[in-house]
């Protein structure tokens, strides 16, 4: 089931606080998270897997990079799957150690190759052409390979990684001839890699892919590499709505586990969450600006778009919104919510029933965690906005808001313009 909120008062609270407290505080729109929660969810996922054999949890960062979640993490003990030079940085700058760290990125330059390496992070190859360059770059280095398994899995086309013919990773019939080329080449090889996709609620295509890889690491093997790990990438989906069944990570632990102990000599299992770990973590609370009738539809117009979280927008995603200074009140109507944003497409839910918005009234966009504030931009000039870390029921800023002047920061009007 969706992560519930509980309510005080006809008042939303998050991690022991309120909402409209928050909301008052640090201004809207902000992304308010639930330190207590993420660190369960970190705690659940490896607990998990861990009970069955020696398992490696690498948050995939790209859901949320800011500093104060990654710090969190990095006291729980987990690892890093980060996709770039920026989030490497990120995440040594907060104390992650260059080990706890695996860089798997797609179209790589040159210089991000180099930079990486330099950095002792283990680079997990995507392609052909990524190990030759690599070969002259840091020769002797470990390594492990991103294959495409044939098997996709993902809330959206969008985000389905893993099928034949994606852009992502060694196609299949060309895995074992990468492998004995890396091993020519004197690559220290360490494991192979994929990533079906993400936000998937079903067991199935995970299994799916286990079997492709499982047969991958014995033929491997039979050419004389043996490899340590089987990372089995990230995409175990959360539920958005409240009716809607979690998937069953016991049982997925259970199946993976078993299948890699019973068919291969296989010692360590790394997994690459994003959403699982931070995406209920997450409240966004947006203010009511403007509450519109326009005769076929009626529209809660609201000061975050999709330059603050565009899920909908962009995948049609459906997150759970609720009025947090009217919680749990009986709903009166169908409403749009939309943001500030000029254009249509910009909303964050469609026809929801809610009690009686009015200018003024706190919008919660539940499950904001993941990709939320981290696909954020600056459309329409709107400054990033502020994020909040609650624990206790207390609640520090660990971003602030972001001013008009710093979005000129960079720019440069010629000088002959100003003449
Ligand atoms: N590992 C790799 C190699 C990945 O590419 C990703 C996500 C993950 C792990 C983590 O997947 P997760 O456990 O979070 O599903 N912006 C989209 C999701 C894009 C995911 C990209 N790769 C969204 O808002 O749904």
């Amino acid at each position: 089931m969706m992560r519930e909120f509980e309510g005080k008062d006809g008042v939303m609270m998050i991690g022991g606080k309120s909402a409209v407290e928050i909301a008052e505080e640090f201004g809207t729109p902000v992304y308010v998270t639930d330190e207590q929660r993420l660190r369960d969810n970190y705690r659940r996922i490896y607990g998990a897997f861990s009970r069955y054999m020696d398992t490696k949890i690498h948050y995939a960062c790209k859901a949320n990079t800011n500093l104060a979640i990654l710090k969190v993490l990095e006291q729980e003990g987990s690892g890093i799957d980060a996709v770039s030079i920026g989030e490497v940085k990120s995440c040594l700058k907060v104390g992650y150690t260059p080990d706890r760290i695996m860089y798997t990125g797609v179209n790589v330059s040159d210089a991000e190759l180099k930079a990486v390496s330099d950095l002792g992070v283990m680079i997990n190859l995507d392609s052909v052409s990524e190990m030759e360059r690599l070969a002259d770059i840091a020769p002797g280095s470990d390594v492990s390979f991103r294959v495409t398994p044939g098997v996709g899995s993902g809330h959206s086309a969008k985000v389905i990684t893993g099928s034949k013919g994606a852009k992502f990773g060694i196609p299949l019939d060309e895995v074992i001839n990468t492998y004995a080329r890396a091993k020519d080449l004197g690559f220290n090889i360490k494991g192979i890699h994929a990533h079906i996709g993400s936000g998937g609620q079903v067991v199935e295509p995970f299994m799916d892919m286990m079997e492709v890889l499982i047969e991958l690491v014995n033929e491997i093997k039979a050419i004389g590499i043996d490899l340590e790990f089987i990372d089995m990438g990230g995409g175990i989906g959360v539920p958005y709505k409240p009716q809607e069944e979690e998937m069953e990570v016991g049982e997925l632990a259970m199946n993976i586990t078993d299948m890699i102990q019973e068919e291969t000599d296989i010692k360590t299992l790394i997994l690459e969450p994003g959403r699982y770990i931070v995406c209920d973590t997450t409240v966004l609370l947006t203010r009511v600006n403007d509450v519109k009738d326009a005769g076929t539809k009626k529209y809660v117009g609201c000061d975050a778009g999709f330059n603050t979280l565009i899920r909908p927008a962009m995948y049609d995603s459906y997150h759970y919104v609720a009025l947090a200074n009217k919680f749990g009140r009986a709903c009166t109507d169908k409403y749009d919510v939309v943001g500030p944003i000029c254009e249509s497409g910009d909303y964050l839910a469609h026809d929801r029933v809610l009690p009686d918005p009015r200018e003024g009234d706190i919008v919660a966009v539940y499950n904001a965690g993941a990709y939320g504030f981290s696909m954020s931009s600056n459309y329409n000039s709107r400054p990033l906005c502020a994020e909040v870390l609650v624990n206790d029921g207390k609640a520090e800023l660990i971003r602030e808001a972001e001013t008009e002047e710093e979005q000129w920061r960079h720019q440069i009007i010629p000088e002959r313009l100003l003449r």
